[in-house]
């Protein structure tokens, strides 16, 4: 599978957001990842959907939004609104029925509908809702924060929905050139990386060592 390379505007400079997603999108990103958090779900408060409808101006990279947010069905036409090309909410704040309900709104709407797990959420949890999913994320890390260290939990968690999952598996904290091996290894090909992009004096590099490390 082609992988790709999503940069979590997390770690971004917001003072020159502009400038920061032309810079990771000249240096060859595949995707945007931007971190929504409502300071319930998770103890950190980031941006909503005014901010990325400003996001979708400055790029024709697909936007993919990672809902860390308590009710996610209230703000998904947000979100949708403003530009959103993939939205994940997580399998911990919503009801089996209504994942359902979302992934078909979804689907028809032409927005690729993304189900996450916290690392201590197991795969059998989803299996179930695994359907109305075009792609699934998991954790590597507890959301809340860039820049956290990888849980390893997550290679066999991404092992197990491998063998039973034939569409795009992403991956989401704590992800380096040494990470990204063991995830893609396992059957991931959709990275998110925040400060190992941002922080890289050589963004360019960042994203393709990222991109190639399972060669
Ligand atoms: C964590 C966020 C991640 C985060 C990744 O809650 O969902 O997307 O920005 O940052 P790094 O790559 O620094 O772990
Ligand atoms: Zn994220």
């Amino acid at each position: 599978m082609k992988i790709k390379v999503g940069p979590s505007l997390l770690s971004a400079d917001f003072s020159c957001l502009y400038e920061e997603i032309k810079s990771v999108e000249k240096a060859g990103a595949n995707l945007l990842h931007i971190d929504i958090m409502d300071g319930h779900f998770v103890p950190n408060i980031t941006i909503g959907p005014v901010v990325v409808k400003y996001i979708r101006k400055c790029t024709k990279l697909p936007l993919d939004t990672h809902l860390m947010i308590e009710n996610p069905q209230k703000y998904i036409d947000a979100f949708v609104d403003a530009g959103s090309d993939m939205l994940t909410v997580h399998i911990e704040t919503v009801s089996n029925s209504a994942l359902k309900a979302l992934g078909l709104r979804l689907r028809r709407k032409g927005i690729k509908f993304g189900i996450s797990l916290n690392p201590g959420t197991p795969i059998s949890k989803i299996k179930p809702v695994l359907k109305y999913a075009d792609f699934v994320l998991v954790m590597s890390v507890n959301p809340g924060f860039g820049g956290q260290s990888f849980i390893p939990g997550a290679i066999n968690k991404i092992k197990e929905l491998r063998a039973i999952y034939k569409k795009d598996i992403a991956v989401d904290g704590g992800i380096n050139n040494s990470t990204a091996k063991s995830v893609i290894l396992a059957g991931a090909n959709i990275l998110a990386a925040g400060s190992y992009i941002f922080g890289a004096k050589d963004r360019r590099k960042a994203i393709e060592r990222i991109r190639n490390a399972g060669k």
